[in-house]
């Protein structure tokens, strides 16, 4: 157990850098930026590169027992092994920030010395959300404390939906599973942010996301986020690992186990 000093500590340091990485993105200037393709349907911009090295400095520079894992960098630094481990998604949302859509946000989350989740931070720099989570502690939007919302009928319920752009094997079934959801719920969005799509389900914005393929910085702040805020999130099946197969289920803890059959139902999960 981390005591609330190193913890306020390392949550201040994430909120400096976020911070810090969103004036950096501000002050780009988007027509100019060079991006490259990275996967199926994935590109990484300049500034992605720009800012991840910008936070793993700033992050070394204070804290250089703890390690680091980067979207960009991967796992780049082990520290001297006495601290924790940072984990950061510099930009989520890329496809958002080189469209000048402004759905993305900075994510940075700390586990513990035993690999466990102690603090989570995602901020939108153009809409100045700073939402934040520390364990045991609640969560957070900018200062004020958030939680999920009270919807427990499923024909009230608003979801954030995100089309399976890594599977696209799963298209059909996945797309079964969005028909079923929109004509029993009360209507659907897409953000195109995972960290901040969390954030929405934990501030009581929507009332569930769910999304295939994600990689762990993508959730891990926001994970917090959201356990923090009341919520709940789980893997789309009990066979599968969330921080490795990446599928999130992610609701406001009344609707996990209507969502879940749906996802059963339909995709087999
Ligand atoms: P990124 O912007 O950091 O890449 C949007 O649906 C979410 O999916 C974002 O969090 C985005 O993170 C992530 N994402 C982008 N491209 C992806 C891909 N090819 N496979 C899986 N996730 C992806
Ligand atoms: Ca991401």
């Amino acid at each position: 157990m981390l005591s609330d000093d190193v913890i306020l500590g390392r949550l201040d340091s994430a909120v400096t850098a976020a911070r810090n990485a969103g004036d950096h993105i501000l002050n780009q200037d988007i027509s100019g930026i060079r991006v490259s393709p990275k996967g199926l349907n994935d590109s990484v911009s300049e500034t992605d590169f720009a800012v991840e090295e910008m936070i793993s400095d700033y992050l070394r520079e204070h804290h250089p027992e703890d390690g680091f894992f980067g979207e960009e960098q991967g796992e780049s630094g082990t520290g001297n092994g006495e601290g924790g481990r940072w984990i950061v998604d510099p930009i989520d949302g890329t496809d958002n920030y080189i469209r000048g859509i402004p759905n993305f946000t900075v994510s940075i989350a700390y586990e513990d010395h035993s690999g466990r989740l102690a603090l989570g931070v995602v901020f939108n720099p153009v809409q100045k959300e700073l939402f934040t989570g520390v364990m045991g502690s609640g969560a957070f939007l900018n200062g004020n404390p958030i939680n999920v919302s009270g919807v427990t009928d499923p024909s009230d319920a608003v979801s954030i939906i995100a089309p399976p752009r890594k599977n696209h094997e799963r298209t059909s079934d996945y797309f079964r599973l969005m028909e079923d959801i929109f004509l029993h719920t009360r209507d659907v969005r897409r953000f195109g942010s995972a960290a901040q799509d969390l954030c929405y389900v934990a501030c009581g914005r929507v009332d569930a996301y769910y999304e295939m393929g994600l990689h762990y910085y993508d959730i891990a702040a926001g994970m917090v986020i959201l356990s923090e805020a009341g919520g709940r999130y789980s893997a789309f099946s009990d066979s599968e690992v969330l921080t490795e197969d990446g599928n999130i289920l992610a609701t406001n803890g009344n609707l996990q186990d209507w969502y879940s059959e749906k996802i059963h139902d339909t995709m087999g999960a």
